[in-house]
Formats: structure tokens, C-alpha cells, sequence
């Protein structure tokens, strides 16, 4: 809170709870569960209640703590009619994963280290949908339902086909997205009078 209060973006903060049963346990490796859910579906709702079609314009990015971003995929998305997808750097054991482009200009394929042979096998970081899209199919959200791994896959495959992706970054050749991770520090002793 403190920091976006003090960040002068505008903003609206949302927090939603991830439900007991897809609570990671201690020792689950991070694929087990499907993460964030909840709380991407919390921020569809809002848009959906707070925005009308046509009258507001945007894109919609689902950003994340483990991930650094360059300024220059913010201006790549501004030119999204539909979904734009771009390459990702360091994510599944690869320097990069992206999208692979035809000579005619249109995604033909993916480069990832796991299932390239998704519908649309990219990261969560790696696309971007248009306001419009997002106010005119209502029903498109997240689910718990969705096999694990193909939350981003399902998801797209409500306002597109592979055909209409639009490919930024210089066509797929630049990464302005990393995987960074953020880890929780081991803390020997404390210093009394700081809270961090
Ligand atoms: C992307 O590739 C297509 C097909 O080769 C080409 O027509 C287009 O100019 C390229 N766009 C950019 C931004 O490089």
C-alpha cells in the first residue's frame, strides 16, 4: 500500500484470498498449484464492472512480482488491437522462450521448453490483451479447472486464434521481459526500529 501510495501512478488496489485447497504446502514445488487465479479473475471482475466498451480504451497486462520489465514492452502494447505476444527471457530453463514467426508476419509457432505444442504456449508475461476483447467476452476468466500449465493457453483461446496474434518486439527478436524471481531472504538478525 505504502508503495503505491507513493509510486503517483493511478491506481486501484484489489486483494483476493487463493482458497485453502490450492494453498501451496511447504514442500509442493511451484508448479503443483495453479497460482494467481483468483486474484487475475478479482481484477477481470472490476474491469468488467468499472469500464464500458468502446467508451474506455487500454490494454491489459497480468504482471507479477517475479518479473523485471524493460519500458520499452509498455510502448510495444499500445499498439495492441487484439492480443499481442512478445518473447520472455529466463523462464522454463531457457534463455528465452517466444513466439516463432512466419515470413508473412504471423506467429506460426512457439519456442518453449515446455509443450510448444500448446494452443498458444506462452508465459503469463508474455501477452497482452485489448481492453475491448477483455469488456466484450464476459465469460473469459481463469479456473481451477484448466489442466495445470494451460491457464495462459485456455485463457487466450477465448479471444483469438493463433492466426490474429499480433507479434511486437521487432518481430519476437527482443526480449523486453525476464523472469527474475523474488525470493524470500534469509534474515540472520534484526535491527530493532525497521520494519521493511
Ligand atoms: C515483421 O516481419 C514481416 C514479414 O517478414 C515484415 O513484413 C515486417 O515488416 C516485420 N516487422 C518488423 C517490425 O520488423
Amino acid at each position: 500500500m505504502n508503495l503505491l501510495n507513493e509510486s503517483h501512478l493511478i491506481y486501484t488496489h484489489l486483494a483476493a484470498k487463493t482458497p485453502p485447497f490450492e494453498k501451496l504446502k511447504d514442500k509442493d514445488p511451484r508448479w503443483k498449484k495453479h497460482r494467481g487465479v483468483e486474484q487475475r479473475n478479482a481484477g477481470l471482475k472490476w474491469l468488467r464492472e468499472n469500464l464500458i466498451l468502446n467508451k474506455n480504451k487500454g490494454v491489459v497486462y497480468f504482471m507479477d512480482d517475479d518479473n523485471t520489465y524493460s519500458v520499452k514492452l509498455f510502448d510495444e502494447m499500445r499498439k495492441i488491437k487484439k492480443v499481442g505476444v512478445w518473447p520472455v527471457g529466463l523462464v522454463g530453463g531457457f534463455n528465452a522462450e517466444a513466439p516463432e514467426i512466419d515470413t508473412t508476419g504471423k506467429v506460426s509457432g512457439y519456442k518453449s521448453g515446455w509443450k510448444p505444442d500448446r494452443p498458444f504456449a506462452t508465459d503469463m508475461a508474455g501477452f497482452a490483451i485489448n481492453l475491448d476483447l477483455i469488456l466484450s467476452k464476459q465469460d473469459a476468466q481463469f479456473s481451477y479447472k484448466m489442466a495445470k500449465g494451460f491457464q495462459e493457453s485456455e485463457f487466450l483461446g477465448y479471444f483469438v486464434t493463433k492466426d490474429e496474434l499480433e507479434p511486437m518486439a521487432d518481430n519476437c527478436t527482443k526480449v523486453y521481459v525476464w523472469h527474475t524471481r523474488t525470493e524470500t531472504p534469509v534474515i540472520k538478525g534484526e535491527l530493532p526500529g525497521f520494519e521493511v
